[in-house]
């Protein structure tokens, strides 16, 4: 396809995708108004003129996305690839599941689990309804759900964000250009439903990748994402971020989406010193997750309605947290931080010496 053409194409879909997930949310709100006007979460305005300034952060994003395509970093069929008919079917799924999220918010119903769930299994902080979300992470069906709830939360732009991660860690892996790619291993912790790891197999060819999460649901739902890729099929492992199963010096890239801002402090620090731990010297750790106050205090009010609207108990604690600083304790260094719409993208390495 000419490139002006796939241009325009992808310009379109993701035009597309916005005007969806916009729809999405006003009717959504309008229902939840009109239904149950207690528990509609109380935000606060967005004034017009953030709203453009997200519209352009949002359109650069998007920009950087294709620029970095076309410049071969990753296969402009990359900027395409989603599961359309799964998630078509699914989307009535997402209506369907609606009533029962409200049900929650309203009730203040945040440990609202499977019955099977065996506390012990997990830390504390994780046993939570987060988003509101059914099940939590712990079900066939929130893992089901969570790709295309994602999408509409950030109008389509979830795996423009995920691909911020591709050119840092390629840049990192120069440190290892002495071997072949088939001899390195990434580990994306908390890897979730395998989507960072689809867009890490497009840009990262025949490394070796190996994602960890909590949730075997989500786990699944990831070997179901990642197995129709062609070549080697990510090693998917049930554990803890903050405990990982790997002897010291494994990997040579680690990248982590996402989880931050669902853990408490402590655990942050914990999961950042595992991840230097089973770090060989010379890695990279790409590191992405919410914007924060800090370096982006223009969406202030965007980021106290995702508290609000969502059940996120340590976001507030997160948007404030000073994550270079956390780097830096857990002994990483060449430290760099950019923002990308919604997401900051962290990359740091771990000294030779
Ligand atoms: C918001 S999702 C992000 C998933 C994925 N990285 C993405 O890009 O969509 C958070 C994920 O972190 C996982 N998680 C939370 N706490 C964890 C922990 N301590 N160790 C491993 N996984 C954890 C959850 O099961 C969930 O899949």
């Amino acid at each position: 396809m000419p490139d002006t053409v796939s241009k325009f194409a992808y310009q379109a879909l993701q035009q597309g995708k916005t005007i969806m997930g916009l729809a999405h949310k006003e009717l959504g709100g309008r229902l939840m108004r009109l239904v149950d006007p207690q528990g509609a979460p109380q935000t606060v305005p967005v004034p017009a003129p953030m709203t453009m300034a997200l519209k352009a952060s949002m359109d650069r994003l998007l920009e950087t996305d294709w620029q970095e395509a076309e410049s071969g970093l990753y296969p402009p069929s990359l900027l395409f690839d989603a599961p359309w008919l799964d998630w078509a079917a699914r989307y009535p799924l997402v209506w369907l599941d609606t009533p029962r999220q409200w049900n929650r918010r309203t009730q203040r119903k945040v440990r609202d689990l499977p019955r099977d769930v065996r506390p012990e299994d997990y830390p504390a902080y994780y046993l939570q309804n987060f988003h509101h979300q059914t099940d939590g992470y712990l079900s066939d069906h929130s893992a089901a759900l969570y790709d295309l709830q994602v999408e509409i939360l950030f109008n389509g732009s979830a795996d423009a964000m995920r691909r911020r991660l591709i050119a840092p860690l390629k840049r990192g892996l120069r440190a290892f250009s002495q071997r072949s790619p088939g001899q390195l291993r990434l580990l994306d912790v908390a890897t979730g439903t395998g989507r960072t790891l689809r867009q890490l197999r497009g840009g990262l060819g025949e490394i070796q990748l190996v994602g960890l999460d909590l949730s075997a649901s989500y786990l699944r739902e990831a070997n179901r994402c990642l197995s129709q890729l062609p070549g080697e099929l990510p090693q998917l492992v049930q554990g803890n971020g903050e405990a990982l199963p790997f002897a010291d010096a494994t990997f040579q890239a680690v990248s982590c989406v996402f989880l931050f801002h669902e853990l408490p402090p402590e655990a942050r620090q914990n999961v950042l010193q595992e991840c230097f731990r089973v770090m060989e010297p010379g890695g990279v750790l790409v590191l992405a997750d919410s914007i924060q106050l800090a370096d982006s205090p223009e969406f202030a009010a965007v980021l106290e309605n995702f508290r609000r609207a969502f059940h996120e108990p340590y976001y507030r604690d997160y948007i404030s947290d000073d994550i270079e600083a956390r780097l830096a304790q857990a002994g990483f260094a060449g430290i760099s931080a950019h923002s990308h719409f919604m997401t900051r993208v962290w990359c740091a390495s771990k000294p030779l010496a």
